[in-house]
């Protein structure tokens, strides 16, 4: 028996079963912390409309619940950076597919594919997401390293 389990053996209602639940922890069980992905990963099938522009080179979409934009480059791989950015903390990192970079809308702070700073605004570089695509080019799994 889970811990939701047992509380629901006490007889609590649902509202004072979510405020005892989340008394105890709920930041690391329920939700996971913005930036923070899965332990076994976040799964992306772009067979979904949500995703299906990464199919094209060149496209981006934003997982707003973890502060990360995942590009497919112009050159057809993957990167997935967080949207927070290195220099003063806006979460306005984007994808640029003209420069095959990334950019921050605040102040301009641009960052290479790999997470390297291009700018003096970027100097201090973004954090990078290891991902991986399926043979099949439609399951693309995204790790925290
Ligand atoms: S916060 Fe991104 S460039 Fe300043």
């Amino acid at each position: 028996m889970d811990r939701k389990e047992f509380l629901r053996t006490l007889g609590l209602g649902s509202a004072a079963l979510w405020a005892t639940y989340c008394l105890g922890g709920c930041k690391g069980e329920e939700e996971p912390a913005p930036n923070e992905l899965p332990a076994d990963g976040l799964i992306l099938d772009l067979n979904t409309a949500q995703y299906s522009s990464l199919k094209n080179n060149g496209s981006h979409v934003t997982l707003a619940d973890y502060k990360i934009v995942v590009a497919r480059t112009t050159t057809g791989s993957y990167v997935a950076v967080t949207k927070v950015c290195s220099h003063e903390g806006q979460v306005r990192i984007e994808y640029i597919p003209s420069q095959n970079f990334f950019e921050c809308g605040a102040h301009g702070a641009q960052f290479s594919t790999t997470g390297q700073g291009l700018n003096q605004n970027g100097k201090n570089g973004i954090r990078v997401y290891r991902t991986e695509i399926n043979q099949a080019g439609d399951i693309l799994k995204i790790f925290n390293s």
